[in-house]
C-alpha cells in the first residue's frame, strides 16, 4: 500500500475556530479523518501530522525524502517565505502536492506568491477539506502512472 505524508503547517492545528469565514467550520481531527478515509478508499495510507515550527516541518520533509514518500503540503504561511522548508521539499523525490483550503490567489497581496509552487509536483487550492481528497486522487493517478 502507498504511504503518503500530509503535512500541515503553522495554524492549521486551529481549524473551526480559526477564521470560520475563510477555513470552514471543520476541525483538525475531522479534516484528519476525511484524509484518512479518503485515502483508505483509494488504496493509499495516509499519516496526517501538523505542526507550528518551521524546523519540525523540514525534518518531516527530510524524512520523507530519505524514505522516497509522496507528500501532500499545507505550508501554511511558510507557502510564502520559507526559503527553508522550500529547500527541503526540493530533496523530494516522490510526487509533491502543495495544497490549500482557500484559493491565496483571491486573498491579500502577500499570500499571491508560492515559494513552493516551483519545487512542487502540482498544486490545488480553494476547495477546502477537498483539496487534500484532489491531492490524494492525484497522489494515486501518479502512482499508476495514469496523470503523466
Ligand atoms: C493556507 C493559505 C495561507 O495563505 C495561510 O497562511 C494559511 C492557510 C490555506 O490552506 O488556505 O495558513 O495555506
Amino acid at each position: 500500500m502507498t504511504e503518503v505524508l500530509v503535512l500541515n503547517g503553522p495554524n492549521l492545528g486551529r481549524l473551526g475556530s480559526r477564521e470560520p469565514d475563510i477555513y470552514g467550520s471543520a476541525s483538525s481531527a475531522d479534516l484528519t479523518k476525511s484524509i484518512v478515509d479518503a485515502a483508505e478508499s483509494l488504496g493509499l495510507s495516509a499519516q496526517v501530522r501538523q505542526t507550528d515550527d518551521e524546523a519540525e516541518l523540514i525534518r518531516w520533509l527530510h524524512e520523507a525524502a530519505d524514505a522516497a514518500t509522496p507528500v501532500i503540503l499545507n505550508p501554511a504561511a511558510f507557502t510564502h517565505y520559507s526559503y527553508a522548508v522550500r529547500d527541503a521539499a526540493a530533496q523530494l523525490t516522490a510526487p509533491l502536492i502543495e495544497v490549500h483550503l482557500s484559493n491565496p490567489a483571491t486573498r491579500e497581496e502577500f499570500r499571491h506568491n508560492s515559494v513552493i509552487s516551483g519545487v512542487a509536483t502540482g498544486t490545488i487550492a480553494g476547495f477546502g477539506a477537498a483539496s487534500y481528497v484532489l491531492a490524494l486522487h492525484a497522489i494515486a493517478g501518479l502512482a499508476q502512472n495514469v496523470t503523466e
